[in-house]
């Protein structure tokens, strides 16, 4: 029996369509291809997507391991600014309206990454070295490291009917994403192309997308098995309120330029809950800019 017809023996090669992406191969012409196309799509856009990344086949084993862990999501925040939490300083001076100001709802849960199991085909694929070095070459970086925080690494974002995730910037320079599965309805994925930039956080064009202006919006529908690479630092996005009884699950994949980055212990509190506080704080060889 071919190993692809015995579920327990999947590997992480197994669950990729490497006809479609030959991550493995990345010198061949297919594969260099494939790279100079992910390139010029970040260049123009910020943002990749990659449809049927993971075999249809291997989802719904993927999907029944997510739903085993939903308990176990940590529901965080119920509203939220753009800039996370990281706005405290002179908030009180600024104007009542300001982006910094502005809170709106966060309706999602998180399943940390420790609480998924080694065997989980996930973290498989989320640990196999193949995949970061496709994933760098992708972005054009020398190599990208698993994020080292405890509860950072590998999230399962959970959302039921009416989640959705707020306007916001992205901490991290570039995000990897994999939808496991799509809720019935809505749940896109909403963002404004470098909105902001190192030199000019540009508030106005912000207050205009949070009043709801959907001008500049571009809007990506997922499907389960999309790959989603994604330059979020300087491009504000969300996700759009899921409709329909069928939950949003989506796994996120933290890489980083550098090895031995943790996240903060005052964002692990507030994103993964009080458990947070029962770990020894680990020291960070460099620390996430929240
Ligand atoms: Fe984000």
């Amino acid at each position: 029996m071919p190993a692809m017809d015995r579920p327990a023996d999947w590997g992480p090669a197994d669950l990729i369509d490497l006809d479609r992406y030959p991550i493995l191969d990345p010198d061949s012409p297919r594969g260099a291809a494939l790279i100079a196309e992910i390139r010029a799509r970040m260049a123009e856009t910020v943002l990749c997507a990659l449809p049927g990344f993971l075999k249809p086949e291997v989802m719904p084993r993927l999907v029944a391991e997510a739903e085993a862990l939903v308990p176990l999501a940590y529901r965080g925040p119920a509203e939220a600014s753009p800039y996370f939490y990281n706005y405290g300083t002179g908030l009180d001076a600024l104007p009542a309206g300001h982006p910094r100001r502005r809170k709106s709802p966060r309706r999602l849960s998180q399943i940390a990454s420790d609480l998924v199991p080694e065997g989980a085909l996930i973290r498989r694929l989320y640990e196999w070295p193949p995949l970061a070095t496709f994933l760098a070459r992708a972005l054009n970086v020398p190599a990208l490291y698993r994020c080292a925080d405890r509860f950072q690494g590998l999230n399962i974002s959970v959302m039921e009917e009416g989640g959705c995730q707020q306007w916001h910037f992205d901490t991290n320079e570039s995000n990897i994403t994999l939808l496991m599965q799509a809720a019935e309805q809505g749940g896109e994925f909403e963002y404004v192309p470098l909105i902001r930039s190192a030199e000019d956080e540009n508030y106005d064009a912000v207050r205009r997308v949070l009043d709801g202006d959907s001008n500049r919006v571009v809007r990506l529908a997922q499907e389960p098995g999309m790959l989603v690479l994604f330059r979020g630092h300087h491009s504000i996005h969300r996700v759009a309120p899921c409709r329909g009884k069928r939950r949003r699950l989506q796994s996120i994949l933290a890489f980083n330029t550098h090895p031995g980055v943790m996240g903060s212990h005052e964002s692990n509190l507030l994103h993964y809950g009080p458990r947070v506080a029962l770990f020894p704080r680990e020291p960070a060889a460099r620390q996430a800019a929240d």
